[in-house]
């Protein structure tokens, strides 16, 4: 999959990491780029070709895919986080966050995966986390959410491989972005990880490690849960 000259559709196009995809698609030469957002009128990106879309509504997702039939490159960014530990946590939070991350993403993936096919393969790149890896209890739901995003991207990859897609997973820690404005801890530039990203995607990559963190999480699986929750070890 090459980048330059994809037609490529962002999911939360409008701000935060997606924004920067959508800035840096453009750079790397992308024929035309679909913004997908919430709300089209704040995507300000210039040359972007913005689109309506709520990801966690099968209407809205469906007309997304007819008026962007030509899309080879499909960008799964949009996402929230919204708290919510195991036990204490509101349950209605807790199914947001799988609604988005899981639910509605796979909904975009169903729709789009025909018109990929139709276009000669393409590629999708789906948004995932370090958290995919590890459990930060006060946001349980959102980890959990992100570890069965990357489940089913482990899927995706194995069941599109015979339409000829290609499936890159997107793993990074804090982005100085909105999701992490709370957060006091040192963040990675979101176009500094939207270009990594793309750089990944030409290379045919199935996961993208954006950052050290990731890396080292990624690195410690094999090692055991004693060695990622160190406050577990005796
Ligand atoms: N920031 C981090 O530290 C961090 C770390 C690892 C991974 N990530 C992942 O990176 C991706 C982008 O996050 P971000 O940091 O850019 O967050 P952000 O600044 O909060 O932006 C989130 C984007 O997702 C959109 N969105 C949320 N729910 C949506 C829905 N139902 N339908 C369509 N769009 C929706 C938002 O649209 P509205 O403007 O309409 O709300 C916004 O465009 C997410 O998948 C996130 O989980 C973030």
């Amino acid at each position: 999959m090459t980048v330059n000259g994809s037609v490529a559709l962002v999911t939360g196009g409008n701000r935060g990491l997606g924004d920067r995809f959508v800035r840096a698609l453009l750079e790397a030469g992308a024929s035309k780029v679909y913004a997908a957002a919430r709300d089209p009128r704040k995507v300000t990106v210039e040359g972007a070709i913005p689109i309506a879309l709520d990801i966690t509504d099968p209407a809205a997702v469906r007309a997304a895919a007819e008026q962007a039939p030509d899309v080879t490159l499909l960008i799964n960014n949009a996402g929230t986080s919204l708290g919510s530990p195991v036990l204490k946590g509101d349950p209605d939070t807790f199914r947001k966050e799988f609604d988005t991350h899981v639910f509605g993403t796979l909904d975009v993936t169903r729709a789009f995966a025909p018109v990929l096919a139709r276009n000669g393969g393409g590629a999708i790149l789906n948004v995932l986390s370090v958290l995919s890896w590890l459990s930060v209890p006060d946001i349980a739901a959102y980890c959990a959410a992100k570890s069965a995003a990357w489940s089913i991207t482990n899927a995706l990859r194995l069941e599109l491989a015979g339409q000829g897609t290609q499936v890159s997973a997107l793993h990074v820690g804090y982005m100085d972005t909105d999701m992490a404005a709370a957060v006091d801890a040192p963040k990675t530039d979101p176009a500094e990880v939207a270009r990594l990203a793309l750089e990944g995607i030409d290379k045919g990559l199935y996961e993208i490690i954006a950052d050290d963190v990731s890396r080292q999480v990624k690195g410690g699986l094999s090692a055991g849960v004693e060695v990622l929750y160190p406050q577990l070890a005796h």
